[in-house]
C-alpha cells in the first residue's frame, strides 16, 4: 500500500542481485512518528523483532518467522539448526496460528532438500509465502468489498460507517490487510466509507497503525477510545463492524485482538453485521467445536497497561505512568469471539457463514483432518 505516494510492504527482501539479501522491516514500535526502516541479518533479529512486535498481526507475524528461518539456514543448514531455529522462533509469540503454520511448512520442506540447496530453498520459500500473503488478501479484499458495495447500495448517498478494532490492516500483513483490505478495495474503487478506528490500549495498535495506515491511503476515519464503540453502535453510528483474527477455529469460533469479543456482543444486541476477515493460514484446523479454550491467549508485560507510550514534547518516545505504584495489572493480549456472534467469514476463497459448514464449503479439502498448513 501507499506511504507518502510510494508503494511498500511490510517486509521485503533487499540487496543486489547475485549478492546475499536480506529481510528489511518497517519497525512498527516507532509509527506512526517515524517511518524507520530495519534490517533483519539474523535468526535472533527475526525473533527480537516479533517478540518485541516491531512486526507484528499473524499474516506478518508468520511471514517474519519464514524469512527468520532463512537466516538461520544461510549461517547453518544442518537438521538441528533447521529444528532449533523453528524452536526459538515459535516461542516468540503463542496465539497467532500462522507462526506453526509458516514454520512447519518450512521444516518439512527443508528436510526433503538436500544440505546444500537448504539456504536458497529456504529463502525462495519465504518468498512464497509473503507473496501468497499479499494474493490472499488482495482477495480478501475484493469478496468484502463486494459485501461493502451491496450495503451501501442499501443506503440513501451516506458515507458507509464502518467500525474495526486492533491493526488488521497492510502493516499486520505483508500488503493489503485483511479487515481493511475491503476498505481499500472500496475505496480505491470509489466507495464513499468512513471507519471508526478503536485505539486499541494498551498498545494503541488502532490509533498509531490503523489511523497511520489510513491517513496514507486517503481513506476517512475517526480514532475513537475503544471504550466509544457500544455508544457508537447503539447509535446508529456503525452500519458494520469488520475485525481480522489471530486463529480462527474450524468451527469459526474468531480469536483477535482483546476487546473484541465486547464488540461482537454489542454489535449483536445492536442487529449490527459483525465480520471476521480470515485468510485461510489463521484457521487453526486442529480445533474444532467447542476447543477455542485451547487456543494460548499471550499475556504480556503489565508496564503496557500501567503506562502509555507516546511522543513526547522533545520528540521522542517516551512512557508515563498511569496506575498507582503498587496496583496490580494484567494484561491479556487476546479474546475469543464464538462463531454465533460473527455474521459472516471473509476469506480468500468467498464468504461464508461462521461454522464448520460454512468454513469446509469453502475449503473441502480440509473434511479429512490433517495437521496445518492452507
Ligand atoms: O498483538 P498484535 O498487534 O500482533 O495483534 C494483531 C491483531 O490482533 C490483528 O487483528 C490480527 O493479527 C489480524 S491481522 C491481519
Amino acid at each position: 500500500m501507499r506511504v507518502q505516494g510510494r508503494d511498500t510492504r511490510s517486509i521485503r527482501l533487499i540487496g543486489d542481485v547475485g549478492e546475499p539479501r536480506w529481510p528489511e522491516i518497517i519497525d512498527q514500535t516507532r509509527l506512526p512518528h517515524e517511518i524507520r526502516m530495519v534490517r533483519l541479518s539474523t535468526l535472533e533479529d527475526a525473533e527480537r523483532a516479533i517478540r518485541h512486535m516491531q512486526v507484528r498481526g499473524a499474516p506478518l507475524i508468520g511471514a517474519t518467522a519464514a524469512y527468520g528461518l532463512a537466516l538461520a539456514v544461510r549461517k547453518d543448514p544442518s537438521d538441528e539448526s533447521v529444528a532449533s531455529a523453528c524452536r526459538a522462533l515459535s516461542a516468540t509469540r503463542p496465539t497467532a496460528v500462522n507462526l506453526r503454520w509458516a514454520l512447519e511448512r518450512g521444516e518439512e520442506a527443508l528436510h526433503r532438500t538436500p544440505v546444500s540447496q537448504r539456504e536458497s530453498a529456504a529463502f525462495d520459500l519465504a518468498e512464497r509465502i509473503a507473496g501468497e500473503d499479499v494474493e490472499i488478501c488482495r482477495s480478501i479484499g475484493s469478496h468484502g468489498a463486494g459485501i461493502l458495495r451491496r450495503m451501501a447500495a442499501e443506503r440513501s448517498g451516506e458515507p458507509l460507517q464502518l467500525l474495526t478494532h486492533c491493526n488488521a490492516g497492510w502493516l499486520a500483513t505483508v500488503d493489503w490487510g485483511t479487515a481493511l483490505a475491503p476498505v481499500y478495495r472500496a475505496h480505491r474503487d470509489g466507495l464513499d466509507l468512513h471507519v471508526w478506528v478503536s485505539e486499541t490500549r494498551p498498545r494503541n495498535q488502532g490509533a498509531a497503525l490503523t489511523a497511520w495506515e489510513l491517513l496514507h491511503e486517503s481513506v476517512p476515519h475517526t480514532v475513537v477510545p475503544d471504550n466509544a464503540s457500544g455508544h457508537l453502535l447503539s447509535t446508529s453510528r456503525v452500519d458494520a463492524v469488520i475485525v481480522g483474527t489471530d486463529r480462527t477455529t474450524a468451527a469459526g469460533d474468531v480469536c483477535n485482538k482483546i476487546g473484541t469479543y465486547m464488540k461482537a456482543v454489542a454489535a449483536r444486541d445492536c442487529d449490527i453485521p459483525f465480520y471476521a476477515a480470515v485468510p485461510g493460514p489463521s484457521i487453526d484446523w486442529m480445533l474444532g467445536e467447542g476447543e477455542a479454550g485451547a487456543i494460548p491467549i499471550e499475556e504480556r508485560d503489565g508496564r503496557e497497561v500501567s503506562e502509555v507510550r507516546g511522543l513526547g514534547a522533545d520528540g521522542t518516545m517516551e512512557s508515563v505512568r498511569v496506575t498507582p505504584e503498587g496496583s496490580a495489572v494484567a494484561n491479556f493480549g487476546f479474546d475469543v469471539t464464538p462463531a454465533r456472534l460473527v455474521t459472516g467469514i471473509i476469506t480468500e476463497r468467498g464468504v461464508c457463514e461462521a461454522g464448520r459448514d460454512g468454513l469446509l464449503s469453502l475449503y473441502p479439502e480440509r473434511a479429512a483432518p490433517r495437521r496445518t498448513g492452507p
